[in-house]
């Protein structure tokens, strides 16, 4: 069982030893962060105690099993929001000790990567850029146990440069999905927005780009009337920038596959270009596990025990099958 709450998803996956997911369920909180125009900590925090009992009944129910049938708990344990990610491994510990199932901590990043490997059987060397709200990282994939970081953005996130840019624009949270909306209707050839270009091959930075957004909007008074051209040519700098330098780590390093992950692998205009530019050698999870959810969590924990890379002694130092005397300190 993978368990997932490091931000405003409280998502629970059953998944089988052969990677299949038996269940998915997700409760979001994007309804109820929406009015503040962004997540929320105390909140969020606050609906992942209310859901995370449910969200396990509902993934049990959906995959027909029993609690007891469950061999390994996986949660997230970093990065993310501290009072969100205590939920999840709070509730994880209790069930581990009552159940008697050993717990195992799952970095949030590798989960997103791992979400590639739910639906793809995916040849190594390859290249994977993880774009979310919170990051915009590429990888060397070596193996399923070697995950090499390539670059990740000297400032904001992919994922929060659709979300600022959205917000500057008065649209809805979150930015990236309204953008990719509003994009359908615009035009690419109406303006150019700067794709930042540094010393370093595969640093991103996104932060110049808002502020040409901020300056175009607030010279054109009729800005208004163009707001789909406007996304349209926003989300072309964002998505030109993360494939252009997935194109040269994929270059450098011989990839034989190119992954997509994290919540802004959703978008249509990306998908677009990345399946363009490297054909059947790009691979993007279906939305459901782009967008954060607990079967990255449950795959990614099962490709460390297959590659012998989790054991009891590096469990959480809390609970296992066959200690006696659990120690119970964080
Ligand atoms: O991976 P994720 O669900 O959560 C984090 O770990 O951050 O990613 C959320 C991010 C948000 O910034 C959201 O605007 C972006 O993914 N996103 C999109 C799309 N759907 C979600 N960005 C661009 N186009 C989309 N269709
Ligand atoms: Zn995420």
């Amino acid at each position: 069982m993978g368990i997932e709450t490091s931000c405003d998803e409280t998502s629970v996956s059953v998944i089988n030893s052969d990677s299949e997911v038996l269940s998915n369920s997700t409760f979001s909180q994007i309804h109820i962060h929406k009015e503040y125009g962004g997540v929320v900590p105390e909140i969020a925090s606050k609906n992942h105690l209310e859901k995370i009992l449910p969200v396990i009944d509902l993934a049990l129910k959906d995959a027909k099993k029993e609690i007891n049938e469950i061999k390994y708990l996986f949660v997230t344990n970093g990065p993310g929001l501290i009072n969100c990610l205590m939920i999840g491994v709070a509730t994880s510990k209790s069930i581990g000790l009552l159940k008697n199932i050993p717990v195992f901590p799952v970095n949030h990043l590798e989960g997103h990567i791992a979400s590639c490997f739910i639906e793809n059987k995916i040849n190594f060397p390859s290249i994977c850029l993880v774009a979310s709200g919170g990051h915009t990282n590429l990888y060397l994939l070596k193996s399923h146990k070697e995950f090499i970081l390539l670059s990740t953005t000297r400032d904001d996130a992919a994922g929060e440069a659709f979300d600022k840019g959205a917000k500057i624009l008065g649209l809805g949270y979150p930015g990236g999905v309204e953008i990719d909306n509003l994009a359908k209707k615009g035009r690419k050839e109406f303006h150019s927005f700067p794709i930042a270009s540094l010393d370093s091959d595969f640093d991103f930075s996104f932060s110049g780009l808002k502020t040409s957004l901020k300056h175009f909007i607030d010279k054109d008074l009729n800005w208004k009337e163009k707001i789909p051209d406007i996304a349209c040519c926003y989300q072309e700098a964002i998505v030109q920038s993360l494939v252009e330098k997935t194109k040269k780590a994929a270059n450098k390093y011989n990839a034989k596959n190119i992954l997509f992950a994290g919540g802004v692998a959703c978008n249509s205009r990306l998908r677009e270009v990345g399946k363009n530019l490297f054909g059947d050698a790009a691979i993007f999870p279906s939305n459901q596990f782009c967008t954060d959810n607990g079967a990255m969590i449950a795959m990614r924990g099962l490709q460390k025990i297959k590659a012998n890379d989790i054991n009891e002694d590096n469990n959480f130092p809390v609970f296992s099958s066959n200690k006696s005397n659990p120690n119970l300190d964080l």
